[in-house]
């Protein structure tokens, strides 16, 4: 306990000395870095998904998108893990013994018609002291071509009845945690089938389908894999808003711990998933581009937070917001808001006036040397702000009088 926060929770019953997880991805992709991330201060760890069927990755398999001197989308065409389920059983016996107190999580892909192939990494991972086991049902790429990953978790049918295999199994003891894709209809159905095959919680989301476009200069396709490329998954920060709005579903119904994952990139980040309930979050392509170092500014983040509000424990505070997104017909009709500007941080640069002359109620408009807001054309849309790089516009919100 630090400053009187304390960062420590549960998961499903197991104990997590903090709430940041490596999710499965390069970082985890050999029991060393499993150590070394450990050593770093992770709290847990999920395996690079293995497979009956190991194949090797292409080269060049990544792409990005840079924004503020930094990648905030990342795109991958990477394939599951590279080593056969033997070796990960050893290696997670390995780690288990020299970090006892370390939750790994394994994570595998079978083939959708075969129980056998489920049931015997399932077993192999828990035999070697996994604590937890995520079902990869949701990679976009590589997989749901062979009816694998993304293709199962698009299927309701499908990946409830994997599911089943698992929970009904007697000697699979350890707690089913499907993976799930965000690329879906409709992902609380899907959430409350494979919560009635057994599952114990999920986590959401893996990658988004995506394709990241042309370098201009050379013509070719990214990432670029001799001149052709293929549909890959989209991750980073860019995902946030997506797997909040999975988490916030899945949150609600059907109610099952969810590990969130997608977007993850501070503690900050990590304390909105928390406040939908998740209790646990997952980070990926951040550790990829800035290295396990990374969860100790995260741990700082997400108790500057704690201290912010009071809160002296995770829950405190977790789930305390997820009834604040509802659907679009409760929200209230009875409020009105009206832009207002700040003039002494104004910094004059007129966005707030184009915005608002061509993509608002022109209501913002120049006077003398400044910009000035016509209350009474002003709808409250609030674009005005979402352009003002100075945060000079609040919008001030008041209760229609009933007629
Ligand atoms: C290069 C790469 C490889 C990945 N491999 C796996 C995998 O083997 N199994 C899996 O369940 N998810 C895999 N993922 C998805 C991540 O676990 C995570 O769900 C996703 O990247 C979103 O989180 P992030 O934005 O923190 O990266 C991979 C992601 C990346 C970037």
């Amino acid at each position: 306990m630090k400053n009187g926060v304390s960062l420590q929770t549960t998961y499903l019953g197991i104990p997590f000395a903090n709430p940041f997880i490596l999710a499965s991805a390069p970082p985890t992709a050999t029991g060393d870095m499993i150590r070394r991330a450990f050593e770093a201060g992770w709290g847990g760890a999920v395996i690079k998904t293995l497979c009956c069927n190991p194949e090797r990755n292409l080269a060049n398999r990544f792409a990005s998108i840079r924004g503020g001197g930094r990648v905030i989308g990342f795109e991958n065409l990477e394939l599951l893990s590279e080593y056969t389920p033997e070796d990960w059983f050893r290696d997670i016996r390995a780690i288990k013994a020299d970090f006892p107190d370390y939750p790994i999580i394994g994570s595998i892909m079978g083939d959708s018609h075969s129980p056998d192939e489920w049931l015997t990494l399932a077993k192999g991972c828990q035999d070697a002291g996994a604590d937890l086991l995520e079902l990869n049902f949701s990679c976009p790429h590589g997989c749901p071509e062979r009816g694998r990953g993304a293709a199962i978790g698009q299927n309701p049918d499908y990946a409830a009845r994997i599911t089943g295999w698992m929970a009904e199994c007697p000697e699979v003891t350890i707690p089913i945690i499907p993976k799930l894709t965000a690329a879906v209809a409709d992902i609380r159905h899907i959430g409350e089938e494979l919560a009635r095959s057994g599952a114990a919680g999920f986590c959401a989301i893996n990658t988004v389908p995506s394709f990241f476009g042309f370098d201009l200069k050379t013509l070719r396709p990214r990432p670029d894999i001799g001149g052709m490329t293929s549909y890959g998954g989209y991750s980073g920060s860019g995902i946030k808003p997506i797997a909040l709005r999975a988490v916030a579903e899945l949150c609600q119904s059907p109610g099952l711990p969810v590990m969130a994952c997608g977007g993850i990139v501070s503690g900050y980040d990590a304390a909105e998933f928390m406040l939908l309930g998740a209790p646990v979050v997952q980070v990926g392509t951040e550790v990829m581009l800035r290295g396990f170092g990374i969860v100790s500014e995260m741990k700082r983040d997400l108790e500057t937070f704690m201290e912010w509000h009071g809160f002296r424990i995770l829950s405190d505070f977790t789930g305390i917001r997820r009834d604040t997104v509802t659907s679009f017909g409760k929200l209230p009709t009875d409020l009105q808001y009206k832009a207002e500007i700040d003039l002494s941080r104004c910094s004059r640069c007129g966005s707030c006036v184009d915005a608002c002359r061509d993509g608002g109620c022109q209501a913002v408009a120049w006077c003398l040397d400044q910009p000035q807001i016509d209350s009474n054309a002003c709808s409250g849309c609030s674009l005005c702000g979402q352009v003002c790089p100075a945060g000079a516009i609040e919008m001030k919100s008041q209760r229609l009088a009933a007629c």
